[in-house]
C-alpha cells in the first residue's frame, strides 16, 4: 500500500472516504466527500475565483457537522440593551460622503452613560456612513442593520497615530506608531458588534496602494482591532476591505468570532481574516473568510518584545471555516509566537484555492513554542502545500533579536485532511539547533497528482503518522493503528 503512485492513492483516497462515511462516526464526511467528486460537492462550480463561491456554502457543508455544539459559550447570552439610540440622534448622516466621526464619538459619550445601567444599543440603520476610527466603550452593542454600511475614510488623519503595541516593540510594517483601527477598543468589557448581516468596509484600497508604492509612513491599521477586551461577541455582519488583519484580538479573553463574512480582495496585501494574538478563550466558528492573506493566523507577539511581553494565545477553538488565501494559508500559526501558542482546536474547515493549507511558522529569534495544538476534519481542494511547519520564516523587529532564542514546535496532531489537487503533501522544516517534536499526523489523504518533486520534503523533524497518502518522509516513523 506505501508504494502506490499518486494515481493509485487518489483511488485509496475515495475508499478511505467512503470507509469514513460507512463508519458512520462523522457525518461532515458523509456530506461532502462522498459525492460523485469532492469539486462538485465541497467547491462550486468554478473554483478559480472566490466570487463562484455561494456565500451561504459554509451552511450548506457544514449544517449537519460533528462539531455542530457552540464554542460560544463563554460569553453570556445576547440579551438586548436595556436602551437603544440611533446613529441619527447624534446627527450621523448616512449619504457615504459626510464624515460622521464626530457623531459616532457623541454617541460614545453618551451611551458610557447607559454603563451601570445594563448597557446600551448604538443601532446604524440602512445607509452609508462614512467615519474615521471610532473608539468603542464597554456595555455596548453596536447593531448593524441590514443594509448598513460603516464606511472608513479614505483620508489617513482620520486615524489617530497610536502606539505599537508592546509585545511588537513597534509597527509590524514600520517602526513607531501605527495608524488607529477604524473600529477599536482598548480595556473594553461586555461589547456585542453584531446586526442583520450589516457591513464593515475599510475602504482598503487607499492603503494597500500606499503599502505598494512604499509611500506608508506608518504601520496600516486593522479594520477592527481589540486590546485588553474580554466578553467580547462579534457576529452577523460582513467585514470586507481592511487595510491590513481584519479583526485583530490582543491581550484579550473570553471573545466569540461568530457567522462572520471576510471580504478582502485575494490580492490585497496582508489583508489576514482573524488574527486572535496573546489571547485565550476564543471561539472562531461558521465563518466564511476570504482574503489577500491568512484566513485566520493566531499569533503571540515578535521576538524579544513577544517572549518580554510573555502573554500566550490558548484556549482557542476554530470549528466549521470556510478559508480562501489565494497567496497564504487557511489556517496558520505565527510567525510571530513568541508568547507561545498552546491547546487550539482547529475542526471542519474547507481550505481552497490557497498557497497553504496547515502551515506553523516561525524563525530562530521567537523563542517561546507551540504546543499542544490539533488540527482535525479539514477538507483542501486546489492547494499548493497542504501542510507545512517551518523554521526559517525570518523576518525581526530590529537588529537586536537574540540568536539563540529557538522556538520549540512540539505535540502537533494533524488528522482526517482529504486534499484533491494538491501540488506538495508537506513541508516539515525543523531547525537544526531546535527539530520540531511529536508531530503526528493521522488519516491523511492528498492527491499529489500535479507535483514532480516529492510530495514530502523533511528536514530536522520527528513524529509519527498513521494511514497518510502519498507515504510521508521518513522523519516519520510509522504508527501502529492498533491501539
Ligand atoms: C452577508 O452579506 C454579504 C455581502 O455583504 C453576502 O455575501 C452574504 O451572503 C450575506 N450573508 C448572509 C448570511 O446573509
Ligand atoms: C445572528 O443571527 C442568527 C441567525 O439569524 C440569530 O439566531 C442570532 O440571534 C443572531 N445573533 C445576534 C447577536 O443577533
Ligand atoms: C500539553 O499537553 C500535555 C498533555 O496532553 C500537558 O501535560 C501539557 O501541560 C500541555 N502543555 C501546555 C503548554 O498546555
Ligand atoms: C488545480 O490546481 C492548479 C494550481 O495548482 C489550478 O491551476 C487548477 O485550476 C486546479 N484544477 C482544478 C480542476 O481545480
Ligand atoms: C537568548 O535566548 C536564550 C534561550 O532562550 C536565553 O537563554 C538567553 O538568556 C537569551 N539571551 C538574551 C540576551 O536575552
Ligand atoms: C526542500 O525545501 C527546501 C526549502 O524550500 C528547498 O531548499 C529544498 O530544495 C527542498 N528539497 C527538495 C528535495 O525538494
Amino acid at each position: 500500500m506505501l508504494q502506490m503512485t499518486s494515481r493509485q492513492s487518489f483511488q485509496s483516497l475515495r475508499i478511505l472516504l467512503l470507509l469514513l462515511s460507512c463508519a458512520g462516526s462523522d457525518k461532515f464526511w458523509h456530506t461532502c466527500m462522498v459525492g460523485p467528486s469532492l469539486a462538485d460537492d465541497c467547491r462550486g462550480s468554478n473554483g478559480a475565483r472566490d466570487s463562484s463561491i455561494p456565500m451561504d456554502f459554509h451552511q450548506s457543508i457544514f449544517g449537519h457537522v460533528k462539531s455542530k455544539e457552540s464554542c460560544a459559550h463563554t460569553v453570556n447570552d445576547w440579551e438586548r440593551r436595556p436602551y437603544s439610540f440611533s446613529i441619527i440622534d447624534f446627527g450621523a448622516v448616512g449619504d457615504g460622503t459626510t464624515l460622521n466621526t464626530h457623531a459616532f464619538e457623541r454617541a460614545m459619550l453618551s451611551l458610557s452613560n447607559y454603563a451601570d445601567k445594563g448597557g446600551a444599543e448604538l443601532y446604524i440603520p440602512a445607509g452609508r456612513w462614512l467615519t474615521g476610527s471610532i473608539r468603542l466603550i464597554s456595555h455596548l452593542t453596536l447593531f448593524l442593520e441590514s443594509g448598513a454600511t460603516i464606511l472608513g475614510s479614505e483620508d489617513f488623519n482620520d486615524y489617530p497615530l497610536i502606539p505599537g503595541l508592546p509585545s511588537y516593540g513597534r509597527g509590524r510594517e514600520l517602526p513607531g506608531s501605527r495608524y488607529s483601527s477604524l473600529i477599536n477598543g482598548d480595556g473594553l468589557e461586555d461589547v456585542i458588534i453584531t446586526g442583520n448581516n450589516g457591513t464593515i468596509d475599510g475602504q482598503g484600497a487607499v492603503w494597500w496602494s500606499s503599502f505598494r508604492s512604499k509611500t506608508l509612513e506608518h504601520t496600516r491599521g486593522h479594520l477592527l482591532e481589540l486590546i485588553e477586551a474580554q466578553d467580547i461577541l462579534i457576529s452577523n455582519l460582513t467585514f470586507q476591505n481592511s487595510p491590513f488583519w481584519t479583526i485583530h484580538p490582543v491581550y484579550s479573553k473570553n471573545v466569540v468570532v461568530k457567522r462572520v463574512t471576510i471580504l478582502n480582495p485575494l490580492n490585497s496585501p496582508n489583508t489576514d481574516g482573524i488574527d486572535p494574538d496573546s489571547s485565550q478563550y476564543v471561539c472562531i466558528e461558521d465563518c466564511y473568510i476570504s482574503v489577500g492573506d491568512d484566513a485566520i493566523s493566531i499569533k503571540s507577539g515578535w521576538d524579544q518584545y513577544g517572549t518580554g511581553f510573555g502573554m500566550p494565545s490558548k484556549y482557542i477553538r476554530i470549528q466549521r471555516v470556510v478559508a480562501f488565501s489565494h497567496t497564504s494559508a487557511g489556517i496558520s500559526f505565527g510567525s510571530e509566537m513568541s508568547g507561545g501558542i498552546s491547546d487550539i482546536e482547529v475542526d471542519d474547515m474547507v481550505i481552497t484555492n490557497s498557497r497553504w493549507g496547515v502551515r506553523f511558522k516561525t524563525s530562530v529569534g521567537r523563542g517561546a513554542y507551540i504546543r499542544n495544538v490539533t488540527v482535525n476534519n479539514i477538507v483542501m481542494h486546489t492547494v499548493r502545500t497542504a501542510i507545512a511547519v517551518m523554521g526559517n520564516y525570518g523576518e525581526h523587529p530590529d537588529e537586536n533579536w537574540n540568536r539563540t532564542a529557538y522556538p520549540v514546535i512540539e505535540n502537533i496532531l494533524v488528522g482526517n485532511i482529504v486534499g484533491e489537487n494538491i501540488t506538495q503533501a508537506g513541508l516539515l522544516l525543523g531547525l537544526p539547533d531546535a527539530p520540531f517534536h511529536d508531530i503526528h499526523l493521522t488519516k491523511v489523504v492528498l492527491d499529489t497528482r500535479t507535483t514532480k518533486q516529492g510530495p514530502w520534503n523533511c528536514s530536522w523533524v520527528t513524529g509519527f503518522y498513521n494511514f497518510v497518502l502519498p507515504k510521508p518522509c521518513p522523519e516519520l516513523t510509522m504508527e501502529n493503528s492498533n491501539g
